[in-house]
């Protein structure tokens, strides 16, 4: 066995853990240490077990992965879909592992809408007809088989752990649960699971997860094959055609991982590396991005230059809704909408002395906290190779259904399809018909696993918190290219504007008083936000002093969780 690196992992009541190497820097620009940012310490020890056990990176991930469906079954799992953003040392590449959901292929367009054509509610958000063919189990195959050291068998192990000996249940996970009462009552088996005696669990109880922990050693033992087929298969699509679904044996076994290259943009000197369709998160990140590059943001007052950042990002989810969708059933028009002259023309229409009503933007489609479903994680080994993973069964709990002798909780992502023209989805989005249901199709995401690179280093960010997860990685982002270190990226107070709904959601703090009566004096409609926005865990390498530094959002870390 390969001696342990040095890792760096946050725990609980850290803000972050610095290490410096001086000079290794810029030896091969190899960091000499490792780093790992996550929503849960048990997934962060994962990640270090699988780097002790002389695994990479990739390795790390798979570990990390595969524990966070175990310790944050609400946030991503076996049952959902996962977009890795993978940075191989060696050879300098970077791919971009889309594991995301699609459509079964029974799925219609008119699926969740009733005889006279209006949305059936909570059809597409509760129970098995809500899930997507998950995608995660063959990711993680796919990552070990092509990037990783070690066997599944080996990265798998401590999930398998916990999930036999049990997790305590933390503040998060409950209120969760309590959110989702109502709905899991159709799913005796995830009741067992998560409800002991029929009632929502106290914070230390012990959830045990014997059914998840066989479903992953088939994984470990078999790969694909043991989940996608054979017994784990048999009984995902008999529990979910029991309950109404619409899955087949053939969903399953003909899922596939697909290799796609990222989205790329330079921005001040700086490279953005992100995340391409089925995700809106690279192109809105580069398109807005490329709106900013005509401001000198520095030389703006405060509410000056967040008016221009709300009219970027006002244009960039217009054009979500209008264009993005699943690249292999309605190309979109990528190049024009990452093109620097395009983003000028979007720039010209911008008055620094008024909103922009969002109506008067050429036409679109007619008509929580956010950090509490999906999952994002940062690493980077001793080596360079670096993963920014953000993982998803969509809302708390997914559909509240786990098919009988599995104990995989199935994902809701069909939501995050356009259900209907013009009438918004959970995080209220709306969207065109690039984004209608199709058998084998995969849902729009807005999940934006990045890395920027520049002379000063890397960073390596990414958050949960649905239709914020773009705004959210574009205000940390600019914050890092301002100089800003990886605690206070994850610190930073936010504000997000979707195009529609036409308002500003802001956190307490994101904006000052005097901003404020700026912005309203523009015409911008302010929305002080009740929830804390996403949970974004952040690892940073600053080449000029070899420091490695990792982050965890304060949002996460604030909740009293117990482990
Ligand atoms: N389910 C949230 C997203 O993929 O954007």
């Amino acid at each position: 066995m390969l001696p342990s690196p040095p890792t760096i992992g946050l725990r609980l009541g850290l803000a972050a853990i610095v290490a410096a190497l001086c000079g290794a820097a810029q030896a091969g620009r190899a960091p000499g240490v490792a780093a790992i940012a996550a929503a849960h310490p048990l997934a962060i020890a994962a990640g270090e077990e699988a780097l002790g056990a002389g695994g990479n990176a990739f390795d790390a991930a798979v570990a990390i992965s595969a524990t966070l469906a175990v310790v944050e079954p609400y946030a991503s799992g076996l049952g959902g879909g996962a977009f890795w953003l993978l940075h191989r040392a060696e050879d300098g590449r970077d791919v971009f592992i889309d594991a995301r959901e699609t459509a079964p292929g029974a799925a219609r367009p008119d699926m969740y809408l009733d005889a006279q054509g209006k949305v059936v509610p909570g059809l597409s958000l509760d129970g098995p007809l809500a899930a997507g063919i998950p995608g995660e189990p063959a990711g993680l195959v796919h990552i070990a088989e092509r990037y990783g050291r070690l066997p599944l068998a080996r990265t798998l192990a401590p999930a398998i752990r916990i999930a036999e000996q049990g997790v305590p249940v933390h503040t998060r996970m409950q209120l969760g649960l309590r959110f989702r009462q109502s709905a899991a009552r159709n799913s005796p088996a995830f009741m067992a699971v998560f409800y002991p005696g029929g009632e929502v669990p106290t914070p230390g109880a012990l959830i045990r997860q014997p059914d998840l922990a066989k479903t992953l050693r088939r994984l470990a033992e078999q790969g694909f094959d043991g989940f996608y087929r054979g017994p784990t298969a048999t009984r995902l699509v008999a529990g979910v055609r029991a309950a109404g679904g619409i899955w087949s044996a053939e969903d399953l076994a003909s899922y596939k991982v697909i290799e796609r290259d990222p989205v790329r943009g330079v921005y001040r000197g700086v490279t953005v590396i992100s995340a391409p369709l089925p995700s809106a998160g690279g192109i809105g990140l580069v398109n807005m991005l490329n709106i900013l590059d005509g401001f000198d943001l520095a030389t703006l007052d405060g509410a000056t230059r967040k008016h221009v950042v709300i009219e970027a990002m006002r244009r960039a989810y217009r054009d979500r809704a209008l264009y993005l969708g699943d690249p292999a059933f309605s190309p979109p028009p990528i190049e024009q909408l990452l093109h620097p002259f395009y983003a000028a023309g979007q720039r010209a229409s911008i008055r620094l002395d008024r909103a922009t009503p969002s109506a008067a933007l050429p036409a679109g489609p007619s008509d929580g906290s956010e950090g509490r479903d999906t999952t994002h994680f940062s690493v980077l080994d001793r080596d360079g190779n670096r993963v920014a993973g953000t993982l998803s069964i969509n809302t708390w709990y997914g559909a509240a259904f786990m098919p009988p002798g599995t104990g995989v909780v199935l994902n809701n992502e069909m939501d995050d399809f356009t259900v209907r023209e013009g009438v918004a989805n959970w995080f209220e989005l709306i969207g065109s018909t690039a984004n209608i249901i199709e058998p084998g199709k995969r849902m729009l995401s807005s999940m934006s696993p990045t890395f920027l690179e520049s002379e000063r280093g890397v960073a390596i960010l990414g958050t949960p918190g649905g239709s914020r997860i773009i705004t959210m990685v574009l205000l940390a982002g600019l914050a890092w290219i301002d100089g800003a270190d990886a605690e206070t990226m994850v610190s930073l107070k936010r504000y997000h504007h979707q195009f529609l709904p036409d308002t500003v959601a802001y956190e307490e703090g994101a904006l000052t008083a005097g901003e404020i009566s700026q912005l309203e004096a523009r015409g911008h409609k302010l929305s002080l936000s009740p929830r804390a926005f996403g949970n974004m865990n952040v690892v940073t390498w600053d080449y000029a002093n070899g420091k490695v530094e990792a982050a965890m959002d304060p949002r996460g870390r604030a909740e009293g969780r117990v482990y």
